[in-house]
């Protein structure tokens, strides 16, 4: 068994490192176990060439992002754990997760493997956007999440605390164990049953949608107050046909660029000539 522990954060010995390295300690000894410094990799921003449509033609970049990816499809088991940053995931999650644009419909290259998150947040009611943003990096890399834990966590050492402890263990254990039921919800909120999300979109209508997997429906009343109620048919953002729409989406734009890239040229130049660009002065 090989398990891979992703940590994206510049604290070297902070929370997301000690609770990774704490859920390994937890796991058996003769499990194969690797971590990755997501945010010392060489991974450069995503620059929209779209060199990478149609599927299979993969990003021309020649970075660290490879790596990565690789490393992901090896592995059996998978825990991530990165740090809230200004209410959303640490920065290097977010430019990762740009790239795996290259990837949208290659899900049948990866074992997608169970998963586990660790989200810290420092400051209490503060910790954002920062689920649905790993859920969705999770999602990206085609892995199975049956485990995320958001936990308040400040001080290095935190997330293997107390209460914090306790919620580490049980994500080594589902590891161990496997899930034997859905993701558990980490809020009193009402959570997306698609992808555990709990950012929705309210419509005047009162029709309801997902802001991550875009399933919609509707909240109705019952015995224990709001539930989410959609119809289990509906062809959300993370089932394969999505996905495989989604590529075609982007191959159908690409060709229409080629088809028409002397009129969108003309346009750019026409932009192109209004220069209101500044830049620093050159450093000495
Ligand atoms: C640049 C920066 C932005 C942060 N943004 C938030 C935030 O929006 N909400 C929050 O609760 N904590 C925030 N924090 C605190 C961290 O999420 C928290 O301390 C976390 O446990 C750090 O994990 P680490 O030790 O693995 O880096 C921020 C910290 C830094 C350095």
């Amino acid at each position: 068994m090989k398990v891979v522990g992703l940590v994206s954060s510049p604290r070297k010995g902070g929370n997301s490192e000690i609770a990774v390295k704490e859920i390994f300690r937890q796991l058996p000894a003769d499990w194969e176990k690797e971590m990755i410094r997501v945010n010392e990799l060489n991974i450069n921003y995503c620059t929209a060439c779209y060199a990478c449509v149609p599927e299979g033609a993969r990003c021309r970049q020649k970075d660290d992002f490879n790596f990565l990816v690789d490393k992901i499809k090896e592995a059996d088991k998978v825990v991530i754990a990165a740090p809230t940053y200004i209410l959303g995931c640490h920065t290097a999650i977010k430019m990762v997760m740009d790239r795996l644009i290259s990837l949208v419909a290659d899900y049948n290259s990866f074992k997608k493997a169970d998963c586990v998150i660790v989200s810290s947040y420092g400051y209490g009611g503060w910790e954002g956007m920062v689920k649905e943003d790993m859920q969705l990096f999770a999602k990206k890399l085609h892995l199975n999440v049956i485990g995320h834990e958001v936990m308040l966590a400040t001080l290095p050492g935190d997330t293997v605390k107390g209460e914090n402890l306790e919620k580490i263990t049980g994500l080594a254990n589902l590891l161990i164990n496997g899930a034997d039921g859905p993701i558990k919800p980490t809020t009193k909120g009402i959570e997306c049953p698609i992808c555990a999300s709990t950012g929705f979109q309210v419509n005047p209508d009162g029709s309801v949608r997902c802001m991550l997997c875009s399933v919609e429906g509707k909240f109705m009343h019952g015995p224990g107050g709001l539930r989410f109620e959609y119809d289990p048919e509906f062809n959300h953002k993370f089932t394969n046909k999505s996905l495989d729409d989604h590529v075609q989406y982007l191959i159908d734009k690409k060709d229409l660029f080629l088809a028409t890239r002397g009129e969108i040229k003309a346009l750019q130049a026409e932009y192109a000539e209004l220069d209101w660009w500044v830049t620093p002065a050159p450093k000495e």
